[in-house]
């Protein structure tokens, strides 16, 4: 499909114009970064397992009826998404205690939440995303209280739909971030998923021996980060056929 301008690039995927008004193509490239992009590299066939992970779980999440951006997967890298007003905030459901809220509060990674956890990071890469209450969020306008009850309620759902079909493949959702975006229909404002699901953005621990299957085995140097995703991508069933290496080059 012939690519419109680019709209914006971010560290791990680029948007640009799409077809028809209202829509945007979304690349997913190779580039993994973490710790606001101090650590950087090129992961080979990244892209290609996420665009297939998001497709993945964002059509399960269409076809539970929790709305979100996907329209189609137009080919190993590209998807055809709505264009939405993207909320500037990181949107993060704990099931388990990891990564930041153990380091904050001395709970040992892997320790099962009373229940699950919401918090929200304000998206500015400058500050490094900072956590935010509430409060801050309808006091500074970013929300409105009532799209903060909208995107727990869409939160949780997400997080019930990814715990289970998770746990259908022996894999345990520890935690996840999402973006959520807004979009119109004449005078009524939606708000739906948007940005990507995928092994980038959640932990993921195998059932039985806990071995790390998501960006974690990057950020801590566990081994190979193309690996893990490709077992994650074989057990869903939804490993892209020649391999996620095959077409790893750029597409034009
Ligand atoms: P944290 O424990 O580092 O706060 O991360 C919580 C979850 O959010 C984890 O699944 C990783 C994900 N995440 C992102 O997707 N992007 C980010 O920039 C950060 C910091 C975390
Ligand atoms: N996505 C963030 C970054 O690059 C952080 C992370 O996922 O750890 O830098």
């Amino acid at each position: 499909m012939a690519r419109g301008k680019k709209i914006y690039e971010g560290k791990a995927k680029t948007l640009y114009e799409g077809p028809e008004p209202g829509t945007l193509i979304q690349y997913f490239k190779d580039d993994a970064t973490a710790f606001n992009a101090e650590k950087k590299a090129v992961v080979d066939g990244k892209g290609v397992l996420n665009n297939r992970l998001s497709e993945f779980f964002m059509e399960g999440l269409n076809s539970v009826g929790v709305p979100n951006h996907f329209i189609k997967r137009l080919n190993m890298r590209e998807q055809l998404i709505r264009q939405c007003e993207i909320v500037p905030l990181e949107v993060i459901v704990r099931n388990y205690a990891a990564g930041s809220m153990s380091k904050r509060l001395g709970i040992e990674e892997g320790t099962r939440l009373p229940r699950p956890i919401i918090e929200f990071s304000y998206k500015d890469d400058d500050l490094g995303d900072p956590l935010v209450p509430e409060e801050y969020i309808i006091a500074f306008g970013w929300a409105s209280q009532q799209d903060m009850d909208d995107i727990v309620a869409l939160a949780l759902r997400v997080n019930d739909f990814m715990s289970g079909v998770m746990y259908g493949v022996g894999i345990k959702l520890i935690d996840f971030k999402i973006e959520i975006g807004r979009v119109w229909e004449g005078d009524f404002m939606r708000l739906i998923v948007a940005d990507e699901i995928s092994p980038d953005s959640c932990r993921l621990w195998d059932i039985e021996s806990g071995q790390k299957l998501d960006k974690d085995v990057f950020r801590r140097d566990l081994g190979n980060l193309t690996d893990a995703y490709t077992e994650v991508a074989r057990r869903l069933g939804v490993l892209p056929t020649n391999g996620p290496a095959a077409n790893s080059t750029v597409i034009n």
